[in-house]
């Protein structure tokens, strides 16, 4: 057993920090057996870590982050998505097609994830099975809860990156088959976007969700663009969210997940909701190469699920905190311009980027009895001679912090260190 002390922090609903001063958190076999605001008669022989005034608060989730781009953060971002994939992005991603590209990208970007406290995250990678084979086994060796697939693409791709559909299909049927057993990496089924996807690919993946009762991560209705190209390609469905359902993907058990959601329609609310979907807000990459807000305010109103993606390459900050700050920061840009009480706050934000994104992974995202210990401890950040409630060294951390303020990181209870898990995953 440990016991933790410090000022715990926790978004337990949508509207509300939890905020616990010099509070106890006690931690057995990886779990969280109690949360306290003092210690009882039975626990002061234990050893107590004491972190003092620092923040004990929940690993974060990124449920929309392309690995593979991880090598083109921060550039092309004055483009629009169109050209930013045909000219950075698909031939960027051609080169995982090299094994050892591949292992030096992913294990920069596994060490990344880890430095800035996402532990939990929904991978899109390339149409290389090989390069996805080792993501695969590099989040499992890190300690990683995650889910990735590999990315499906028949059409409209260039012709130096791109599948055959009966490829496609055969690749990714195997992937599942070889990683069905793990339990905190797990496949997922991985189209690209409609506009990439020919009808009998997506059938075929409707066939695989059923077979294997597998989730769908894809991006939908992410401009105005993609979304008319979509309907376009489609008439006979009446929404970009319409294809995924009427074709099958939405049938498994695992968990739907929609990158940017900037347009959704009745069809795409109604289908958001009667499947349990959840929509990830990627501020950087809307304010960047998406060009659009989410509704995010509207969304949550009707009652969907929001969590928070990073969106790398898309987006260029790899931390999720940045995300609650921008998240935040833009819902004020889209109220500004739109009207229609549109703002969410700090709380709300902090929410998607923990506890919401982490309920798909096996009882994550919360400092909560019951859940696993996967924590967070954040200097406090509050100047001495300003005295302010605790909680807006959380707020000071999201807008003005980065990983030199993570100070530990712990994994079902188990401190880990970014840099040694690199040396590991580097020889993998
Ligand atoms: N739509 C299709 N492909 C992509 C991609 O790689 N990133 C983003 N953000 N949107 C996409
Ligand atoms: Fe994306």
């Amino acid at each position: 057993m440990e016991i933790y002390k410090g000022n715990i922090i926790s978004a337990d609903s949508y509207d509300q920090l939890n905020v616990i001063e010099n509070g106890y958190v006690v931690v057995e076999n990886g779990f969280i057996k109690e949360v306290l605001s003092s210690l009882p008669e039975e626990y002061k022989d234990e050893k107590i870590t004491d972190y003092g005034d620092d923040l004990i608060i929940p690993a974060f989730s990124d449920l929309h982050i392309h690995g593979s781009q991880y090598a083109q953060r921060g550039l092309g971002m004055d483009k629009l998505l169109f050209d930013w994939l045909n000219e950075y992005t698909f031939p960027q991603e051609s080169n995982f097609r090299d094994l050892n590209y591949a292992k030096a990208i992913y294990a920069k970007l596994i060490r990344e994830l880890l430095r800035h406290g996402t532990f939990h995250v929904i991978l899109f990678t390339t149409i290389h099975y090989e390069a996805c084979d080792l993501l695969f086994k590099m989040l499992d060796k890190a300690g990683m809860y995650a889910y990735t697939g590999l990315v499906n693409m028949d059409m409209n791709s260039p012709d130096y990156y791109v599948d055959k559909t009966d490829e496609s299909l055969a690749k990714t049927e195997k992937f599942i088959i070889e990683h069905s057993d793990n339990e905190k990496v797990k496949p997922i089924l991985t189209p690209r976007f409609a506009p990439t996807c020919s009808k009998t690919l997506l059938s075929g993946l409707g066939e695989l969700a059923k077979k294997y009762d597998l989730g769908l991560q894809t991006h939908l209705v992410e401009s105005k663009a993609e979304a008319a190209w979509a309907k376009e390609l489609y008439p006979e469905f009446g929404s970009d969210g319409e294809i995924y359902e009427k074709l099958g993907l939405l049938q498994g058990s695992g968990p739907k997940i929609f990158a940017h959601v900037i347009f959704p329609s009745e069809v795409e609310e109604r289908i958001l909701s009667e499947y349990n979907a959840i929509s990830v807000h990627c501020p950087d990459a809307t304010s960047s190469v998406i060009a659009g807000i989410m509704p995010a305010k509207k969304m949550k109103e009707k009652g969907l699920r929001i969590a928070l993606g990073t969106d790398v390459g898309a987006g260029h900050f790899i931390g999720i905190y940045h995300q609650v700050a921008r998240a935040a920061q833009i819902s004020k840009m889209k109220d500004f311009y739109e009207g229609d009480d549109q703002t969410i706050n700090l709380a709300n934000a902090f929410y998607m980027g923990t506890a919401e994104g982490g309920s798909i992974f096996d009882r994550a995202g919360k400092i909560k009895k019951g859940y696993r210990f996967n924590a967070l401890v954040i200097e406090n950040m509050l100047d001495r001679e300003y005295e302010r409630p605790i909680s807006d060294a959380l707020e000071r951390f999201c807008y003005h912090g980065d990983d030199r303020n993570i100070k530990e990181r712990f994994i079902d209870g188990k401190k880990i260190d970014p840099d040694k898990v690199y040396e590991e995953i580097i020889e993998i």
